[in-house]
Order: C-alpha cells, then sequence, then structure tokens
C-alpha cells in the first residue's frame, strides 16, 4: 500500500489532517523533530480515530527526526520502498510559522524552511514521488486595503517567515518548469483556529506564541494578566485588525480534496487560498468566544506590532471551483470547539 508522508504531522493542522487522512484510509507516515510538537500527539490522533470506531494503529507511523537531514531522510524513502510502501505523495507542514520570531531570528527561519524543503524535495525526486501540497500562507499577498486577496494579485511578503513560503513556492515553481511530471499544490492558509470536535488535540507552541488563540488561553489561565490587542486605529470597521478565520477541520479537510484534486487532473504547479472568504475582527472574535464560552478575561488595545496588517481575507473562489471542497463550520464552531488545554 502506498504511504503519504506528512511532514510537521504532530503539529497543530498536521494532527488535524493525520486524523482525516486516517479516516479516508490512507496510510500515513509522519516525520517530526518534534521541535514545536510532542509523541504525545500521535497517541491522540489515534485515539480521536479510534472513538469513530476506526482500528489504525499499522496505519500510521511517527519517525522523528529533521528534515534538513537529506541522507536520513533519502534512508527513510528506501526503506519504505524496500518494504513496500512507497511514499508517493507528500503534505509538508514542517517548518516554523510564528511572523514575529521569523523577524527577531531570520536566520532561523531561512535555515529551517528553506533547508528543510530542499532536502525534501532531493529525496522525493531521488525516489520518484511527484505529489506534493505545501503549506504556504496568506503571509505571502501585498495586502491591498480592505480588499479580498486572488491568488493572481500581487505577491509581495513583508517578513522574514512570509518570504521563506513566497521563496519556497517560486522553488516549486522552478522545479516543475523543469520537470513537468510533478503536481503540487501550495495551500495559502489564513487564519486557522479550532480543534477536532473530540477535543483531544489542542493547538500548543513549546515557545511563546503569538498567535491569537494562544494567548486568549494563556489569558483565560492566568499565565498573563492581559490579553493585549495590537492596534485599534486600524482602517476596519472597529479599528481592530480583520482576518479570515477557517475552522482547523475545514483546513484539514481541504489537503484531501487537495490530494484528490491533483491525482485525478494533469501534472501542474497550482497556488490556492484556504480561507473562508468572510472576514471577522479580532475584537469581534474575542468578543463572540467570550459570549459563548461564558468565561470573560480583560484585554487592553497597544500600539500595532510591527509586521500586522489590517485586513487579510481570501477570494476563494478558486477552492470552492477546482477542489471538492468547501468550508462548513462557523465562528461559533470554531469558538465551541477550541480546546482549553491544561
Ligand atoms: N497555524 C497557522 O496559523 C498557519 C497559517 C498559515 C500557514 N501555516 C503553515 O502551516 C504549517 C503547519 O502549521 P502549524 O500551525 O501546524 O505549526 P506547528 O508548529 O504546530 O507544526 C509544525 C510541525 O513541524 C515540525 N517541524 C518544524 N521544523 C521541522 C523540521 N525541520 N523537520 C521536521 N519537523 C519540523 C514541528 O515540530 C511541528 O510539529 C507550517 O508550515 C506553517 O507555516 C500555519
Amino acid at each position: 500500500m502506498d504511504t503519504i508522508l506528512v511532514t510537521g504531522g504532530c503539529g497543530y493542522i498536521g494532527s488535524h489532517t493525520c486524523v482525516e487522512l486516517l479516516e479516508n484510509n490512507h496510510n500515513v507516515l509522519i516525520i517530526d523533530s518534534l521541535i514545536n510538537s510532542s509523541r504525545d500527539n500521535l497517541d491522540k490522533i489515534k485515539e480521536t480515530v479510534s472513538l469513530k470506531g476506526i482500528n489504525v494503529n499499522h496505519n500510521i507511523q511517527l519517525i522523528e527526526g529533521d528534515l534538513r537531514d537529506k541522507l536520513w531522510l533519502e534512508n527513510v524513502f528506501s526503506d519504505y520502498l524496500k518494504a513496500d510502501k512507497p511514499i508517493k505523495s507528500v503534505i509538508h507542514f514542517a517548518g516554523l510559522k510564528s511572523v514575529y520570531n521569523s523577524i527577531k531570528s531570520p536566520i532561523e527561519y531561512w535555515d529551517s524552511n528553506i533547508y528543510s524543503t530542499i532536502s525534501l524535495l532531493s529525496a522525493m525526486q531521488k525516489y520518484h514521488c511527484f505529489t506534493l501540497i505545501f503549506s504556504s500562507s496568506a503571509c505571502v499577498y501585498k495586502p491591498k486595503g480592505l480588499n479580498l486577496l486572488k491568488e493572481t494579485d500581487e505577491i509581495r511578503p513583508e517578513t522574514p517567515y512570509g518570504k521563506t513560503k513566497l521563496y519556497i513556492e517560486e522553488l516549486l515553481g522552478d522545479l516543475f518548469t523543469c520537470e513537468n511530471n510533478w503536481r503540487i499544490a501550495s495551500l495559502r492558509y489564513f487564519n486557522p483556529i479550532g480543534s477536532h470536535e473530540l477535543g483531544l488535540l489542542p493547538e500548543k507552541s513549546k515557545g511563546k506564541s503569538s498567535n491569537l488563540f494562544p494567548t486568549i488561553i494563556k489569558t483565560i489561565k492566568g499565565e498573563q494578566e492581559k490579553l493585549t490587542i495590537f492596534g485599534n486605529d486600524w482602517s476596519t470597521h472597529d479599528g481592530t485588525c480583520v482576518r479570515d478565520f477557517i475552522h482547523v477541520m475545514d483546513l484539514a479537510e481541504a489537503h484531501i480534496a487537495a490530494l484528490n484534486y491533483l491525482a485525478a487532473n494533469k501534472t501542474q504547479n497550482i497556488s490556492i487560498n484556504i480561507g473562508t472568504g468572510k472576514g471577522t475582527s479580532v475584537l469581534e472574535i474575542i468578543k463572540k468566544f467570550q459570549e459563548i464560552r461564558g468565561i470573560r478575561f480583560p484585554y487592553v488595545f497597544a500600539k500595532r506590532r510591527i509586521g500586522d496588517e489590517p485586513f487579510l481575507v481570501a477570494d476563494n473562489n478558486l477552492a470552492l471551483e477546482l477542489l471538492d471542497w468547501f468550508p462548513k463550520r462557523t465562528i461559533e464552531d470554531m469558538c465551541i470547539d477550541y480546546v482549553i488545554n491544561k
């Protein structure tokens, strides 16, 4: 049976996607350095799927390691080929993801995100694995006021994190130009939040997270006194930034849809926005979360942060047109399902 390699599969989006892959009868190999996740997540993935009555023990494996170790990675591809479980497609989540840390530590971000991808692509090429879904980001766009972002819009990331995503997309373009047997989809995610409804897969970060929801949880748990909202003087309806929040399970489902799309169509290299097409302000989602969860916590407004943009919302028409997919879950679902981990 063929194997799907999920790099960074123990992380937040990766673990939710593994649940979907297993439920769709795929054989999954996770490679993860665990720099921002833990081995426990493998058990949580298995438990989540088992609770749905599916036996998964033999369909998922985790190998701990850093993708930048090229020889080691090639050996993994070789071992899976010898075991008659060839790696035929890859979903590439692994990478460092904090916009703000990338501004503080650009070398670390370029090193991790770019070298791991080069190493992965070389191993894929060597072992004739030509299907790739890459986790790109809305950060690659040059925002254009209060307009929805389309795949054809100007690309001009401002931060080192966004630049690594852009350069990987460009590398994938060069690869496809020289070898047009690849099937590549770069999914440009907007703002994933929420968790699987069974509640076993919280969003966790080992270091300090600058994402909104992990910071809300820190405030609720009393690890910080107040939640800081950066900027209330943006040109948006309530002055706070507007984002396209998408339920992480809708995002996970988009990966299955993209895999099916790539398998059913001609070889190509395509970038697709994965968002809901609807904007919600930071203040609105905080109030919604408080209302739905019945939890109050203090928040304060502070100056704008470097790297922030007032409005990042997807035009998701390409995804709706090409993929057999649409985002089903509401902002309320995202607030209900978000796990407040202990
Ligand atoms: N979460 C978001 O808001 C968001 C938005 C847009 C794009 N993305 C992208 O989606 C992907 C997944 O995001 P996430 O939120 O699940 O992040 P995450 O940090 O939870 O997961 C990433 C995983 O990759 C692993 N990893 C990192 N570097 C590695 C390496 N060199 N070798 C092997 N494993 C490595 C980490 O241990 C972690 O488990 C990332 O590429 C991120 O940039 C995330």
